[in-house]
């Protein structure tokens, strides 16, 4: 479900409102907006408050119907990300109520709504849990700031809501019913056009499953002249089991939100008029189902790829690469475009390098790295950039096909990197970038902008770069 909370901006603060959040730093100066007619500083200083962000003072005050609460949120330094931290505790804090009136902080308002937004997310099957404050009426904010916030978080939430879906609802024809409702043209190639076409990776992949692989392409033009036109490319394998080369159970648990990459793209696509984008975009998403069966592709097969190229599938556990590989093959032979991103949950070797909070980039090109990085850092989903190391390309040699779909033995290791090399060999000589997410897109907790499950890792920082860069 999308988040249930809107935010929207007032222009004053009621005298009288039951629940009312004031911003407050370190020398616990509260914003002179509103009079509350409470010895501020001396509550403060009596409940020991830091002014941190995540910080929140509850002071109950008297009111017509009874008792209101002014919470009192602290800023800490003001920046971006503590205005986030301080968005997310508050919409934590208020569950269960109707409105939450908040004077604004100083600062990216656009940042504390959405993880104010963010923070009142939840997947549910049926009725569990509490339900999140109704709406947030922001005072002292710029109705684009919050719009613009409200229409972001609603993206990543689509994303989350995509990925977390279970895999008995969520095929690969579900998945591009999905795509279809985003308002934009698209075009979803069946199993006998994916014959037709030639992409063979996509459908070796799907072969073991009863519900067939599809081919998705979103198409976003804007209204104005358009300066660019960038590809976006997503892994959608609606559940990975592994295939032959099967998964223990512990790690197969976690494999529904094995096409996150391609909710992202669908959830950036969907949102793209919104934010009034002004480059044209073109989204893909490569969905299968990767299964055992009597008909699944085998350890040891050797397959044909989008525009030809052959690749010796050594485990069929690494899925993610060959269905990609059509793609990017195909963005580069049919599309042309300046410049292609694909996004996916490809190695779990990345969660090794780089954890739980920070996702991958590899990039073909210095320019775009640099825009992906400082864009990731801008919108909170951060990206460390990792090296396409020369040396480890011979891993993926093959002495009967073009490439190995994996090292045959364990010589080079590096589980991340040469899935991005054997990726690169499909992007052609395009600016390519590749954001291997397996390590962000699923969260243990449930806490500040995140939830349990899939987090939507790549909506905002993909969403930055292409609105505001
Ligand atoms: N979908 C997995 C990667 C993954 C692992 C995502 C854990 C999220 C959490 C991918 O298809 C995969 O199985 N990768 C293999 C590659 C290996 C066979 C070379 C892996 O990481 O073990
Ligand atoms: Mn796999
Ligand atoms: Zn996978």
């Amino acid at each position: 479900m999308p988040i249930e909370t809107t935010a929207s901006v007032v222009a004053e603060v009621p005298d009288d409102a039951d629940l009312l959040a004031v911003p407050y730093a370190s020398d616990l100066d509260p914003a002179h907006v509103v009079e509350l007619h409470l010895p501020v500083r001396d509550l403060l200083a009596h409940y020991e408050a830091k002014g941190e962000a995540g910080e929140i003072v509850e002071v109950p005050v008297a009111r017509a119907g009874g008792v209101g609460r002014v919470l009192f949120y602290g800023v800490g330094d003001g920046s971006p990300r503590a205005l986030r931290k301080a968005g997310a505790a508050l919409t934590r804090r208020v569950k269960g109520k109707d409105t939450l009136t908040v004077v604004a902080p100083e600062g990216d308002v656009a940042a504390f709504t959405e993880a104010a937004l963010l923070a009142a997310y939840s997947f549910k099957i049926g009725n569990a849990g509490k339900k999140s404050v109704r709406s947030l009426a922001i005072a002292g904010a710029a109705p684009d700031e919050v719009r613009r916030a409200q229409t972001v978080a609603q993206a990543v939430a689509l994303a989350r809501d995509l990925s977390n879906m279970p895999s008995s609802v969520k095929n690969p024809a579900w998945l591009a019913e999905r795509a279809a409702e985003c308002g934009l043209p698209v075009r979803v190639w069946d199993e006998e056009q994916l014959q037709a076409d030639g992409f063979g990776g996509i459908l070796a992949v799907g072969r073991g499953s009863v519900s067939p692989p599809r081919f998705i392409q979103i198409s976003y033009t804007p209204d104005e002249p358009v300066d660019r036109h960038v590809v976006l490319v997503g892994k959608g394998i609606t559940f990975d089991s592994g295939g032959l080369s099967l998964k223990p159970t512990d790690n197969m648990k976690t494999q529904k939100t094995d096409m996150a990459g391609g909710a992202v793209v669908i959830a950036v696509l969907g949102a793209l008029a919104q934010l009034g984008a002004s480059v044209r975009v073109t989204g893909l998403i490569a969905a299968a189902e990767n299964m055992p069966s009597g008909t699944a592709q085998r350890p040891s097969d050797v397959i044909k790829h989008y525009g030809g190229r052959t690749v010796e599938v050594l485990n069929t556990d690494a899925e993610g690469r060959l269905v990609l590989a059509d793609a990017l093959a195909y963005a580069d032979a049919v599309l042309g475009p300046d410049a292609v991103v694909d996004i996916a949950t490809l190695t779990g070797a990345i969660s090794v390098a780089l954890g739980r909070n920070v996702g991958a980039v590899y990039a073909s090109d210095d320019v775009l790295a640099k825009q992906l990085v400082d864009a990731g850092q801008a919108a909170d989903d951060r990206l460390w950039r990792m090296p396409l190391i020369e040396d480890y390309t011979p891993a993926l040699e093959s002495s009967i096909a073009d490439l190995a779909n994996v090292e045959a033995g364990s010589r080079f290791g590096a589980g991340s990197i040469t899935a991005a090399l054997f990726l690169r060999e499909f992007a052609g000589r395009r600016p390519w970038a590749h954001l291997d997410i397996a390590g962000v897109g699923r969260s243990t907790v449930d806490e500040g902008t995140l939830s349990k499950g899939a987090t939507g890792f790549g909506v905002r920082v993909l969403l930055e770069w292409l609105t505001r860069s």
